[in-house]
């Protein structure tokens, strides 16, 4: 594969999905429109959105020695994503996500399982796939000491990493200088700014805070970013019809990831990443509409042509 090479250490869940006209309230039952279980979890999702962007991806994670670990390895096999940094543990079940689709739209509860098996350990006998990476991609779904080996790991071969930091959570500042970008929506942000989920102060207050490095999604309003001289940058979000935006964040950081590989610009990362996640919203699944790049310049050729 010619593309950038991307190391994606993180999560693999088995999505649970529920489609429902409504989602009980404590102590109701409700009946719900389909049940499906499709491969998930923000790492292998964003492993598989490389992947099909072209990137040369390896995957660093932890499955339980179970039905569903097999299934995630063979999926991102069949992505091309080279999984033999993908550890079966013992004594441990997969990932899961319990995922309610309820118009288009999502609430997700996550049982870490394995996941929570990827520790330092892990990560460190990874060090020669995070060396010879473009690009290091994370997110939160694993132990942060297992995501801060591996950003030290990446900054000891001056490897630029992307953290995607969710679910949300405080980040310790020396982590955070030794990130080349944070994408977090706008609650995610709150919560590694200030500490709160709500605050007073607006975001691009907040992302002035950290100049150059974070580039905030806000679903169906698009993407912020404040560049070094304190300029914001907004991404609009492409309008299309949502099937189901499970996954939409992925995509997003997945080919934000790979355009900067490419040494793209910020800006012109944001616009593609805003095409592609837009696309991936049009299909079920979290993985189900990632487009590969042939899609997503289809689509703009389409955008051109629309004189969009
Ligand atoms: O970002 C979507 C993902 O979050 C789902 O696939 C689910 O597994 C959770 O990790």
């Amino acid at each position: 594969m010619n593309g950038p090479k991307v190391t994606v250490i993180g999560s693999m869940n088995m999505d649970l999905v529920v489609k429902t006209a409504a989602i009980p309230k404590l102590g109701e039952t409700v009946f719900g429109q389909s049940f499906s279980t499709l491969p998930g979890g923000k790492g292998a999702n964003q492993a598989v959105a490389c992947a099909r962007l072209g990137a040369d991806v390896k995957m660093v994670g932890c499955v339980g020695n179970d039905a569903f670990g097999t299934e995630l390895i063979a999926t991102l096999r069949n992505e091309g994503v080279n999984t033999s940094y993908v550890e079966p543990v013992p004594h441990c079940s997969t990932g899961i996500a319990s995922i309610n689709v309820q118009e288009g739209d999502n609430s997700i509860i996550v049982v870490p399982g394995a996941n929570f098996a990827v520790t330092r350990e892990v990560v460190a006998k990874a060090e020669e796939a995070i060396k010879q990476a473009d690009i290091v991609l994370l997110q939160l779904e694993i132990p942060l000491d297992a995501v801060t080996e591996a950003v030290n790991i990446a900054n000891k071969y001056k490897i630029p990493v992307i953290v995607n930091p969710a679910p949300a959570q405080i980040l310790p500042k020396e982590l955070v200088d030794k990130i080349t970008y944070l994408t977090p929506n706008e609650y995610e942000l709150a919560i590694l700014i200030t500490g709160q989920p709500v605050v007073e102060s607006s975001f691009n207050e907040m992302m002035s805070k950290l100049p150059g490095k974070v580039v905030m999604t806000k679903g169906s309003n698009g993407a912020y970013f404040v560049d070094h001289n304190l300029e914001l940058y907004h991404q609009q979000a492409f309008k299309v019809e949502a099937v189901d935006t499970t996954g939409a964040g992925d995509t997003f950081n997945a080919v934000f990831a790979v355009q900067i590989a490419k040494g793209n610009s910020v800006k012109e990362a944001m616009t593609y990443a805003a095409m592609a996640s837009a696309i991936s919203v049009t299909k079920f699944g979290a993985q189900g509409g990632m487009p590969t790049a042939k899609d997503v310049d289809e689509w703009k050729t389409k955008l051109v042509e629309a004189g969009r």
